[in-house]
């Protein structure tokens, strides 16, 4: 785990505590971005939102900030698109701040914690996890907004959308869309089209040099550097893409998203989720056929990023504009790999031309 800390003058001692404390508690990567000194005064706005920008793109999992009160610091951070600040006085409130509200950024105040409390207010908070389910409903109404009234502000790296125009692929897709398919040829090409998009996305995967002994000699050849992928499917539907990209890359390790779109309000309601200890250190695919109006698929980044997934890419099959601009702008990080790109949405959420239920025409089930 990777910890940004930062303080004003006003801090400056506390934040030097809880950075030894940290480093006894086992955390090695702790980022110090000042104030370096308590003599000289400095603005808390600074430091928040220097802190708040490298949180949001990535540069540390999550951040603390100090100064008198801790207020300044949490109003300061919490205009930054992407920033959720807790600001704590007791170890209950910062627990609930990272189970309910996913908080990535801490506030305390020097003047009102003694050290030791503040210590055990971010034990409290750095060992406790999202929890995900309704909370990443109400998470995702506060994105929405921000989203709605700024399209542009994220500080994030900007994804891309790369739409697969291989003639295979194509081909193949078309095939998926004929009402007429069977369940067995549907399912059938849904693994095949999986597995010659991962083919690409796999293009830039690092290898590192290793030694094989053929049965003639001893020669250098490539294997895939350290630790490689993590696959997650959205259930129902992305287990249709599993078994072919497993083909390919047997030891990609497999996670779980279990999440349905309410019928009625087309909001995302998550059941399940399992994934990779390791999730941190792969390059992490989600896989769901379907981009709709990316509910679903915005709902189970924001569960990989808050288990610690951070290189996340969104492998789809047919995506409608409306699903791709509301991961982007909720995700602007995550690069969307996608077979087609379709006209627009129904009134029933559902894509034009599409294929219909994914689901559904998956496991035979309408
Ligand atoms: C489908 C699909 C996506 C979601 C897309 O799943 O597999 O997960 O809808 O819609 P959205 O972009 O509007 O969120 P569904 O909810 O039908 O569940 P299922 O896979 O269990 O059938
Ligand atoms: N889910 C599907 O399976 N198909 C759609 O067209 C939209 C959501």
């Amino acid at each position: 785990m990777k910890i940004v800390i930062g303080s004003d003058h006003a801090a400056f001692t506390l934040k030097a505590f809880l950075i030894d404390h940290m480093r006894k508690k086992g955390i090695e990567e702790i980022l110090d971005i000042g104030t370096e000194t308590e003599s000289l005064p400095c603005d808390y706005p600074d430091i928040a939102f220097r802190l708040g920008e490298m949180v949001v793109q990535r540069k540390a999992d999550k951040g603390v900030l100090l100064c008198g009160t801790g207020v300044g610091m949490s109003i300061a951070a919490n205009k930054i698109p992407g920033v959720y600040a807790a600001h704590c006085h007791e170890p209950e409130t910062a627990r609930m701040s990272r189970r309910h509200n996913n908080a990535n950024v801490l506030t305390m105040g020097a003047r009102v914690l003694s050290p030791e409390l503040a210590a055990e207010i971010l034990d409290a908070w750095l060992e406790s996890d999202f929890e995900g389910e309704r909370h990443l409903r109400r998470l995702s109404k506060i994105s929405d907004y921000e989203q709605k009234i700024c399209p542009s502000c994220s500080l994030s790296e900007k994804g891309k959308t790369i739409v697969f125009d291989h003639p295979l692929v194509q081909h193949k897709v078309s095939i998926i869309r004929d009402k007429n398919t069977s369940v067995k040829e549907f399912r059938e090409l849904v693994q095949e089209i999986a597995g010659l998009m991962v083919y690409e996305i796999t293009r830039n995967l690092p290898l590192e040099k290793i030694q094989v002994e053929t049965p003639l000699a001893v020669t250098e050849a490539y294997a895939l550097e350290g630790k490689k992928l993590a696959i997650i499917p959205v259930l129902r539907a992305g287990l249709g893409m599993v078994d072919g990209i497993l083909q390919l890359v047997p030891n990609a390790k497999v996670g779980h998203i279990g999440l349905y779109r309410d019928p009625e309000t087309l909001m995302p309601v998550e059941y399940y989720c399992k994934l990779p200890g390791d999730i941190a250190e792969r390059d992490i695919l989600i896989l769901d056929p379907m981009l709709a109006t990316g509910g679903s698929a915005s709902a189970a980044i924001s569960l990989v990023k808050s288990k610690g997934g951070k290189k996340v890419s969104l492998v789809c099959i047919i995506a409608a504009p409306e699903g791709v601009s509301k991961v982007h702008g909720e995700h602007p990080d995550v690069d969307i790999y996608t077979a087609a790109l379709d006209s627009h949405l129904n009134d029933h959420g559902y894509i034009v031309p599409g294929l219909g239920d994914a689901g559904d025409r998956l496991f035979g089930t309408k």
